[in-house]
């Protein structure tokens, strides 16, 4: 297996995407049409992005927010089912703390999933989180 790393394209076909949101059961149920036109429009508009590829095949990917000093939020840490377990998500989070390193780094995600932040060295915050919901996922 030899994966290759980017950090310099944000426009990530949508297809790919979606095939790998799907997989890794990061996006569940209908994609409605106006969804799949814009599945990376998330990416295209981030500041910063990390892909994994094997050959033309997306095999994982991240995006940050950030104001490049103070404040990064991650946002849909995905890596592919077949391609779990072997390093690829850490380096991918390491990209991007690397990127801005003296930054606060904010990360919201799951039950499942908090622990494996906390192992790449983030801690959980008892800060209140607020919420208005967006239209879409
Ligand atoms: C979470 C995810 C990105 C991890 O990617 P990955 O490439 O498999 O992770 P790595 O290979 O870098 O890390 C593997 C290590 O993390 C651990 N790990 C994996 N998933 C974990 C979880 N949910 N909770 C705690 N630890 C986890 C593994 O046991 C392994 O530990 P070890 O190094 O001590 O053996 C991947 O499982 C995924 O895409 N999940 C579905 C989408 C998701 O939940 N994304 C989070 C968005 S915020």
């Amino acid at each position: 297996m030899n994966v290759n790393y980017d950090e310099i394209k944000k426009d990530l076909p949508s297809e790919q995407l979606i095939r790998l949101f799907m997989a890794a059961g990061w996006c569940k149920g209908e994609i409605t049409q106006e969804q799949k036109e814009n599945f990376n429009i998330g990416f295209r508009n981030s500041t910063y992005v990390v892909s994994a590829w094997e050959d033309n095949y997306l095999v994982g990917a991240i995006r940050v927010i950030s104001d490049t000093i103070f404040r990064s939020v991650i946002y849909d840490l995905v890596v592919d089912p077949e391609y779990q377990n072997k390093g690829i998500g850490k380096e991918l989070v390491r990209r991007c703390t690397s990127k801005y390193p003296n930054s606060e780094w904010l990360v919201q995600t799951t039950q499942e999933v908090y622990n494996y932040y906390e192992k790449l060295g983030f801690k959980v915050k008892e800060d209140v989180f607020l919420t208005k919901e967006s239209k879409y996922f």
